[in-house]
């Protein structure tokens, strides 16, 4: 067994006797639905990363009062591998994810995961199920890193043991159409001092109700207000949230309520290079009302790993409903997205560590 900086990196491989994987050519299955065949999983005791295993998918033998059920203890990450147009497998930037994750693990007192062991885990995960990463145009492996509590205990305290497993499995579009969002009075993603800028499990389930009540209205998704005043726009759904107001771009800044996208870090840098104007700052619903009456809000959208970035195709605050500009007409969010996919399947150069090898 290899060591680096007291951390076990050498990770104990039991492959499956005989694959799952679909036929290719089959489409994409609804996302999150389908797994690739092996997971990695990994304890965390007494100071140290053991047991590092990479093991046929299956399930997790748990305690009831496993601490993570109980108290939220539990963080995730979603990145993405993609086979490239010469049928290279690429990690799109790890690294971020990887910084994310850790600043996920300090926020909630569960122990980071070291780099060595979050890239080289994943790269020999992806590497083992390669088969299941779906050819550039129809998809890409989802990968998702998962970090818990995993104490035996009631008692409310930081975990002393701790799971990490990564689990991965083939997808393609996460939204059929745009989008149409409605922002609420009453509830709220995130609120100063609290977890909105962190991957935090409990961040998706405290957002369900609005979602399920949106959607019983006939909306697709939120578009969250901060907790205050209801007025700054933060997010929408489980996205980033980008307009486009006079020609130049506009993004809420990251204040502490909103999570710092790895898509949406991506989508300013190449909408920068592409030479549009970005504004990282914060953004009122009120503002975006009046740019709409002008007829100065062309475009708006959301960008997230699972979706890439998913059009908006109207708005409703207080009843109000603002249509926004057909599909066809953005012109700035295809042009940021036509970017990132070539990007990705290796047609465009990519900057800097956005792309490493498998
Ligand atoms: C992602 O875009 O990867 C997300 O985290 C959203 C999700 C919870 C599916």
């Amino acid at each position: 067994m290899t060591t680096t900086a007291g951390v076990a990196t050498s990770i104990r491989v039991t492959p499956v006797s005989a694959s799952r994987r679909r036929e290719p050519g089959t489409p994409q299955p609804a996302f999150g639905s389908v797994f690739s065949d092996h997971m990695l999983v990994a304890t965390h005791r007494d100071g140290q990363w053991r047991d590092i295993e990479i093991v046929p998918y299956d399930q997790l033998s748990l305690s009831p009062a496993t601490s993570a059920l109980h108290y939220g203890l539990a963080i995730f990450e979603g990145m993405k591998a993609y086979r490239t147009v010469d049928d290279h497998l690429v990690l799109f930037r790890p690294q971020k994810h990887s910084e994310r994750l850790n600043r996920s693990c300090r926020r909630v007192v569960l122990p980071e995961v070291p780099e060595a062991l979050f890239m080289e885990g994943i790269r020999e995960l992806v590497r083992l199920d390669r088969e299941w990463v779906p050819p550039s145009d129809e998809g890409s492996l989802y990968i998702r890193p998962l970090l818990f509590g995993a104490d035996d205990t009631l008692r409310v305290k930081p975990a002393a043991s701790s799971r990490f497993v990564v689990m991965t499995g083939p997808v393609g579009g996460y939204f059929s159409s745009a989008l149409n969002l409605v922002t609420s009075q009453e509830y709220a993603r995130a609120f100063a001092g609290g977890t909105g800028d962190i991957k935090l499990s409990g961040n998706y389930g405290a957002s369900m109700l609005a979602e399920k009540e949106a959607q019983a209205k006939g909306y697709a998704t939120m578009l969250w207000l901060d907790a205050k005043e209801h007025l700054y726009v933060e997010e929408c759904g489980v996205m980033n949230v980008f307009f486009v107001i006079a020609g130049k771009v506009v993004t809420p800044n990251l204040s502490g309520t909103i999570l710092p996208g790895v898509t949406r870090d991506s989508v300013i840098t190449i909408l920068r290079d592409l030479g549009f104007s970005v504004e990282e700052r914060p953004i009122t619903i009120t503002e975006v009302i009046a740019a709409h009456k002008s007829g100065q809000l062309t475009e708006c959208f959301g960008t997230g790993t699972a979706a890439a970035i998913a059009h908006v195709s109207a708005i409703t605050h207080e009843g109000e409903e603002l249509t926004l500009p057909a599909v066809g007409r953005r012109e700035i969010a295809s042009a940021a997205l036509d970017r990132l996919v070539q990007i990705r399947a290796g047609r465009h150069p990519a900057p800097e560590g956005w792309l490493v090898p498998i």
